[in-house]
């Protein structure tokens, strides 16, 4: 008898935002290994021709910014159906409290949380995902912990988590499953960033001894988002998925 493997993504179709740097980049090229079909998302244009290339025939690259509406629209209108979504486009900035105004207020969560909000709905209105479906976007441990400073971007993931919750429950009956990963710190140009704005190289050295096991890899949280994306995980939606290597274990 033939075995069912529910790990196998390799008939998928995937849309993935972020694609060009960091976990969506190495979800991209994990998920092309595995055969899959995708549509990248992203502004740098190397970096989208990258995958086109390692996908030799099976990516569609499409650059877009998704801070701009009229952009999400173009995107849904120029994909087929998929069976996933992975919402990995994101950014941090360091603005305290007092700093806050309307205007870094709009800048983050049209990224980090409207962005991931209207591509559903243009998802879900336009019938572009398939039953046995998969919703995947990326939160931060910053949610459930906070960070001084970086109260826009823990509001906003833990708007993430929140909202995808809901949609677990108004998607069900359509068999689509939605669930958010919640990262702790891995190596990618989001944390190089980091190091250079707001915070040190020593900072983050002593950072780093309070995981277990280490800062993660951009390949640590593209297995995970595999997963989610497999249908190994099909009885799971409305759940937000710790990974940071042990940090949220250290007191
Ligand atoms: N790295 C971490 O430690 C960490 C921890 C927890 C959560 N996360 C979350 O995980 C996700 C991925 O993080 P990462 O570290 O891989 O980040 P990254 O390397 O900085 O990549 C960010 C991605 O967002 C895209 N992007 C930024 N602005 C955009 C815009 N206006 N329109 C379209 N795309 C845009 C970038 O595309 P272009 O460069 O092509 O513009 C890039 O592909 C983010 O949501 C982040 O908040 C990361």
């Amino acid at each position: 008898m033939m075995f069912n493997n529910k790990l196998d993504v390799n008939s998928k179709i995937v849309l993935i935002t972020g694609a060009t740097s960091g976990i969506g980049f190495a979800t991209s090229k994990l998920l092309i290994n595995l055969g899959c079909s995708l549509f990248v998302v992203g502004r740098n244009r190397v970096k989208l021709e990258e995958l086109e290339t390692l996908g030799k025939g099976k990516v569609v690259s499409i650059k877009a910014d998704l801070r701009n509406f009229e952009d999400i629209k173009m995107i849904v209108e120029n994909i087929s159906i998929i069976d996933g979504f992975v919402h990995s486009a994101g950014v941090v900035n360091s603005i305290p409290l007092q700093f806050i105004n309307r205007e870094s207020l709009e800048r983050e969560r049209s990224l980090n949380y409207d962005a991931f909000l209207f591509l559903t709905q243009t998802l879900v209105k336009k019938k572009k995902i398939n039953s046995n479906g998969s919703i995947v976007s990326l939160a931060s441990i910053a949610a459930h912990f906070g960070i001084i400073g970086s109260s826009l971007y823990c509001g906003n993931k833990a708007a993430l988590i929140a909202t995808s919750k809901v949609f677990a429950k108004e998607l069900a009956s359509k068999n689509i499953r939605v669930n958010t990963i919640s990262p702790g710190i891995v190596r990618t140009e989001m944390v190089n960033n980091a190091e250079g704005q707001h915070l040190t190289k020593e900072a983050l050295v002593l950072d780093e001894q309070k995981y277990p096991l280490g800062y993660g890899e951009p390949d640590d949280v593209a297995y995970c988002i595999t997963f989610l994306l497999s249908d190994a995980s099909k009885w799971m939606t409305g759940q937000d998925i710790i990974l940071d290597g042990g940090r949220t274990c250290y007191v």
